[in-house]
């Protein structure tokens, strides 16, 4: 039995007081509050026979845990899935005055006469409390997949306006394959069709938690993309698990990627929704009108989750963002930036602006921030200098510290997480990432978000994102700027303090 470690508790980002966590489940704006729902195994530090913890929050930044909201049972494990309002009680599961919610999540059977042990399939639990309480629709499975039924999982509903219908998105995880679904009741569903591109296979990679949403492209309402987001696991850019994503077209029945990178190309040329290590099982909230679509992620990777030194808890949600699709040099890309909730919390806090500071070749300028959990926004200009870059949650001696810097000749950005602190629990515990990206006019600007055991880094206005888990030393609270090879230029540096 670990000791606790209050030091890592995230301040920003959504974790459960005690026990293993891993996938958003369900994320859903009902009247005004935020619900989440994830895969939780209560009075355990590991995975196993998941249900659905629920948390509610009004500003995504403050939530309120509510214990198990969907429960296994000995014979039937509840894996990740989505929630979906009824508002016409088209599925006869409520009634017009008080239409029902209904969540689909995959069943995992055992012990079960009518299922092979292990099957997967996807089921319907109904709530008429708004989310609180939850019972197992009376005929599940609503979905089964003969034979190959051992993958079949995480189905993804939203509601396609333009066919009047219902489409479900699920995978056959080992197969790397998409399977779409549709359904005007939300209880019978018709197979559309499969999405598997034929490059981006690979052995042992398993394909989870497939979602597909319209994007206006750089904001024009008569040029809408799809945008199909998928879980991968291991093959990820930045080693083991992580999100890929595709743009293109969706017509009802077949989702048709835009022209895709020849079969074999670097796959940092590919569109990953995060080049950081830690972002998983990343989905939408349901229902958020028409505001930006907000995504959530889980802050991990399953190369080393279960081994994560936090206790008592384990697993921890990524910032909520707003996604946006623009055209970046001739390339439709998801845009992603922290929500206006997040951006008022931070002015509220009180931003702390410095003037423009030349860093001299290897030279060093240290800020005391004086507090632990962060925003921090700059733009790196080049001067003479090969790199420059930030280092956070450095410790007063300078020996421990996570480090982002950009290689102006390489063009690449990088965030190191070798001297972060606690760093040997895992040898899968990846040290450095890196990404392609373009510096126009030899600037890059970069907005991070520090916490407790994160950097969550933005750049160039949300072009990019890299998400790591960081475990450093309570009270490594310095910043520091630094300049490789030549000399740089730090413009427009702000912190503002979330918390000490
Ligand atoms: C993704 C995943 C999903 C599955 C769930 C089980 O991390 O493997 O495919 O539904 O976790 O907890």
């Amino acid at each position: 039995h670990a000791a606790d470690t209050p030091q890592w508790r995230p301040v920003l980002h959504f974790s459960p007081a005690a026990y293993w966590m891993n996938d958003p489940n369900g994320p859903i704006l009902l009247d005004g509050v935020y619900h989440l729902f994830y895969q939780y195994a209560p009075g355990s530090m590991t995975w196993g026979h998941p249900s659905w913890g629920h948390a509610t929050s009004t500003d995504l930044l403050h939530w309120t845990e509510h214990g198990v909201a969907i429960a296994a049972t000995p014979g039937e494990e509840i894996f990740s899935g989505s929630l979906v309002p009824d508002p016409l009680n088209r599925s006869g599961l409520g009634s017009t005055d008080a239409p029902p919610l209904l969540a689909f999540h995959t069943s995992v059977f055992h012990d079960n006469p009518a299922h092979p042990d292990g099957t997967q399939a996807q089921s319907v639990s109904v709530s008429h409390d708004g989310g609180f309480t939850w019972r197992p629709y009376a005929h599940n499975p609503v979905l089964t997949l003969h034979p190959d039924s051992r993958q079949f999982r995480d189905p993804s509903v939203f509601w396609y306006q333009d066919g009047g219908c219902w489409i479900m998105t699920t995978v056959v995880g080992d197969a790397q394959l998409v399977k779409l679904y549709r359904s005007t009741d939300l209880l019978h569903w018709s197979f559309l069709s499969d999405f598997q591109p034929s490059g981006y296979r690979k052995p042992g990679m398993l394909w989870e938690m497939p979602t597909l949403v319209p994007l206006k492209l750089d904001g024009n309402p008569r040029a809408t993309r799809w945008v199909m987001i998928v879980s991968v696991n291991p093959w990820s850019i930045a080693g083991g698990s992580g999100v890929q994503y595709f743009v293109g077209r969706f017509d009802g029945v077949t989702f048709t990627p835009d022209a895709l990178p020849p079969p074999g190309s670097d796959p940092s040329r590919y569109d990953w929704l995060d080049h950081g290590a830690d972002q998983y099982a990343t989905t939408l909230f349901a229902n958020t009108g028409s505001g930006a679509p907000v995504l959530i992620g889980w802050m991990d990777n399953w190369d080393y989750a279960t081994d994560l030194p936090t206790a008592p808890w384990r697993g921890q949600m990524t910032l909520p963002v707003d996604i946006a699709l623009k055209t970046v040099d001739g390339h439709p890309t998801v845009i992603q930036t922290p929500t206006r909730a997040y951006e008022d919390m931070v002015r509220k806090k009180g931003v702390v602006t410095y003037g423009d500071r030349n860093l001299p070749q290897d030279g060093r300028v240290t800020i005391p921030s004086r507090g632990e959990v962060l925003d921090i926004r700059l733009v790196l200009r080049r001067g003479g200098a090969r790199r420059a870059g930030i280092v956070v949650r450095e410790t007063p001696d300078g020996r421990t510290g996570t480090s982002v810097s950009y290689d102006f000749v390489d063009g690449t950005l990088t965030v190191d997480r070798g001297r972060s602190g606690l760093v040997g629990f895992s040898p899968r515990f990846s040290t450095r990432h890196i990404a392609y990206l373009a510096a126009p006019g030899g600037e890059v600007a970069l907005h991070l978000v520090v916490d407790r055991a994160s950097v969550e880094l933005f750049a160039n206005d949300g072009v990019l994102r890299m998400t790591d888990l960081i475990f450093p030393p309570a009270g490594s609270d310095r910043i520091s700027l630094f300049a490789e090879g030549g000399g740089a230029t730090i413009h427009g540096l702000r912190v503002a303090v979330l918390a000490r």
